[in-house]
């Protein structure tokens, strides 16, 4: 929990600031025994649920002892790519548990997870699942299978994290999925036992939800008169997070209430794949002040994180609550907090109030828990920055700043 003792910033009672002294800045810090309790939050919303799945999607903040922390309390995962299986692998994560989505699953990608022997796999087109039946084949096993549908629902979120519209390109247009279903029964080597959709991202309304999962039961009824018989729904992720004080946000017991009552009408199982809600207010990252300057009346503060390290503001013009690490209320002035890297639009925060800053000063970007890290690149040449989990009242190193000989490292000098 981030909190004020004696006016300095502390993430579950350890001070921000000490943590930027030992590990340096830009640094992102994470709050164990908050990410614990977003998912109890989830397992307690969805308990009259007779068969739930919890799986966490990777790809929000894919850390090892993020993922470790989740396998822990039993949850399950939502992967997209070799990369993400091969990490539950080192934690020895139940295949019995991982759903696989994407639109581009590579043979190598659908193989391993065969032989990992997961959950079952979104599909995502038809030419997807003639490939996915083929590879099985191969092997001799039997794939199990979902079609992710696009409902055709319009989130009301950002567009370039709107998946469910008709523009996009996820999912499978509803009046075409029946038609695949049948395909897929009379292929040998695949299992039709879901459906899914995911719909989008940060989503602050119940109702799009409501409406995805209507459109999937219509389907799930005309399969069950074909005897496809469904085992599990899949409504994929997408519970917003409170990123300003003027964000109200979905409870995760008001939005379960409205899923519950209708999967157990349908007698089936449901799997859930929140990112963003489990892992996003549990983060945040840690930057120092490195000069000030004003050009034509306007006040910039430059920091040493930039879009390299956090994407989501120049990407998304997303807001993100940035603080002194130890404030103080009077003589605050109106700053643009932009980052080191040579592009206009390099800015974290704008007309954002800070009191007195100095060269070295602490600042902590809020809510960077999810979309964070995994977004951060090596652009102008940057080493990414270290993570440090909180974890019994202490701050743990859980991956170490990348070095320059490692961003090097690959090139080869003619
Ligand atoms: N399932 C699928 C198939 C997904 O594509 C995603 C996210 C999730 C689950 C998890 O969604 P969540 O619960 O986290 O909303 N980079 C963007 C977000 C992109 C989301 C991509 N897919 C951002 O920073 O806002």
């Amino acid at each position: 929990m981030l909190e004020r003792i004696n006016n300095k910033v502390h993430l579950d009672k350890v001070s921000l600031e000490e943590v930027a002294k030992k590990f340096g800045t830009p640094c992102y810090v994470y709050s164990k025994s908050s990410i614990v309790r977003e998912f109890i939050d989830y397992k307690e919303a969805f308990s009259e649920c007779t068969d739930v799945k919890i799986c966490y999607s990777v790809k929000a903040n894919s850390n090892i002892n993020i993922l470790k922390t989740f396998k822990e309390l039993g949850a399950g995962f939502d992967i997209v790519s070799l990369g993400e299986l091969e990490r539950l692998k080192l934690i020895n994560a139940d295949p019995k548990k991982i759903v696989f989505s994407g639109v581009a699953k590579s043979d190598e990608e659908i193989l391993e997870s065969l032989k990992y022997g997961i959950l079952f796999f979104n599909v995502e087109s038809q030419d997807e699942l003639e490939n996915i039946n083929l590879l099985a084949a191969k092997i001799n096993k039997v794939a199990n299978i979902s079609l992710r549908v696009n409902p055709d629902i319009d989130p009301k979120t950002h567009p370039y994290i709107s998946t469910g519209l008709k523009s996009s390109k996820f999912g499978i247009a509803v009046d075409q999925a029946l038609e695949i279903y049948k395909v897929s029964k009379n292929l040998k080597n695949v299992n039709p036992i879901g459906i899914d959709a995911h719909i989008g991202s940060q989503i602050l309304d119940f109702q799009p939800f409501s409406d995805s999962l209507d459109r999937l039961e219509e389907l799930f009824n005309k399969l069950r008169e074909l005897s496809i018989n469904i085992e599990y729904i899949d409504i994929g992720g997408g519970l917003g997070i409170k990123y300003s004080d003027d964000d109200i946000i979905p409870s995760k017991k008001d939005f379960a209430k409205r899923i519950v009552t209708k999967i157990n009408k349908l007698k089936c199982g449901l799997v859930l794949e929140p990112g963003r809600s489990l892992v996003g207010n549990s983060g945040v990252l840690l930057t120092s002040v490195v000069y000030e300057k004003n050009n034509y009346g306007k006040d910039f503060l430059i920091v040493d994180a930039g879009m390299n390290d956090i994407l989501r503001p120049s990407l998304y013009d997303a807001y993100h609550k940035i603080e002194k690490v130890s404030d103080c209320t009077e003589n605050k002035k109106t700053f643009d907090i932009v980052g080191p890297i040579c592009e206009t639009g390099d800015v974290l925060g704008r007309d954002v109030q800070i009191n007195n800053p100095k060269k070295g000063d602490v600042l902590v970007i809020n809510s960077a828990g999810a979309y964070g890290h995994v977004m951060s690149s090596n652009y102008n040449s940057k080493p990414k920055a270290p993570e440090v989990l909180i974890d019994d009242g202490k701050a743990k190193l859980i991956k170490k700043r990348e070095t320059i000989t490692q961003i090097l490292e690959n090139e080869i000098i003619l």
